[in-house]
């Protein structure tokens, strides 16, 4: 495939995998893709795995994220990891407001905003996520939604490492319920998010930020996603907890 930028494609296993099947997968994937350079390939497994696969992605082509950090460098901060402890796995993207953080742990743009400020800070890579719910959508409120979260959830960042952060746009109402944006749908948000860069930065800062779709993307749908001009990439949900599901949407998009 013909891209602008290069594709980073994003498996989020969410609050699933123990270390045994962590393990499992990721032997999967590596056997299915070990040979490809084309596509960044990430894997976000649950904090608890990611000693495992670490390891086992030692000198491979597949890269390790996170699905959350804490935005303090240490302390007295119960259940939280931070930065520092991350880097000791090797991890290089950090997943950050996910709708389902900013659902149910009610992190807001100001909050993800300090954490990409502390995810720079410790050279690691955030994946910002935003999107609109079904109502907000169905109101015609998706652009104005969708502004306040970028301008909110990137405050505060330079040029340099706006250029460095992936936006991850997922529509609510398609994570995990099966309903994909139409990629004309998702285009559309992509672009006005790039053009929106361009205006609260630069042509030229908007033209490198990867901007991944993320919602329900299966093997039969993220080629097509793909070719849009302005899908640079896919967060993965549900399809990435198995190898031979993510690893044929990988297969999909190359050449
Ligand atoms: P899904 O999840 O692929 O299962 O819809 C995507 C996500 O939440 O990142």
């Amino acid at each position: 495939m013909n891209k602008e930028r290069k594709l980073v494609i994003a498996g989020n296993w969410k609050m699933n995998k123990t270390v045994a099947e962590a393990s499992d997968l990721v032997e999967g994937l590596l056997l299915d893709l070990k040979d490809v350079k084309e596509i960044d390939m990430v894997v976000c497994p649950p904090f608890t795995a990611l000693a495992q696969v670490s390891q086992q992605i030692l000198s491979t082509s597949l890269r390790l994220g996170a699905q959350n950090m804490s935005q303090h460098a240490s302390g007295a901060y119960t259940g939280e990891i931070s930065a520092q402890m991350l880097k000791e796995f090797s991890v290089r993207y950090v997943i950050l407001g996910h709708s389902e953080r900013r659902q149910f742990f009610h992190e807001t743009d100001e909050l993800v905003a300090i954490k990409a400020q502390a995810v720079h800070a410790a050279s690691l890579r955030p994946i910002v996520c935003v999107g609109e719910t079904l109502d907000e959508r169905e109101s015609g409120t998706t652009e104005k939604v969708i502004e306040t979260q970028v301008r909110g959830s990137l405050a505060g960042l330079d040029a340099a490492k706006m250029a460095d952060t992936i936006i991850a746009y997922e529509p609510v109402w398609a994570i995990g319920t099966g309903k994909t944006a139409s990629t004309g749908q998702a285009q559309e948000v992509h672009a006005f998010i790039r053009r929106l860069l361009a205006s609260i930065y630069d042509e030229n800062t908007a033209r490198l930020v990867r901007i991944q779709y993320g919602g329900s993307v299966k093997p039969n749908n993220a080629r097509e996603l793909m070719s849009q001009p302005d899908i640079d990439g896919a967060l993965v949900g549900g399809a990435s907890l198995e190898a031979r599901s993510f690893a044929q949407i990988i297969r999909s998009c190359l050449n």
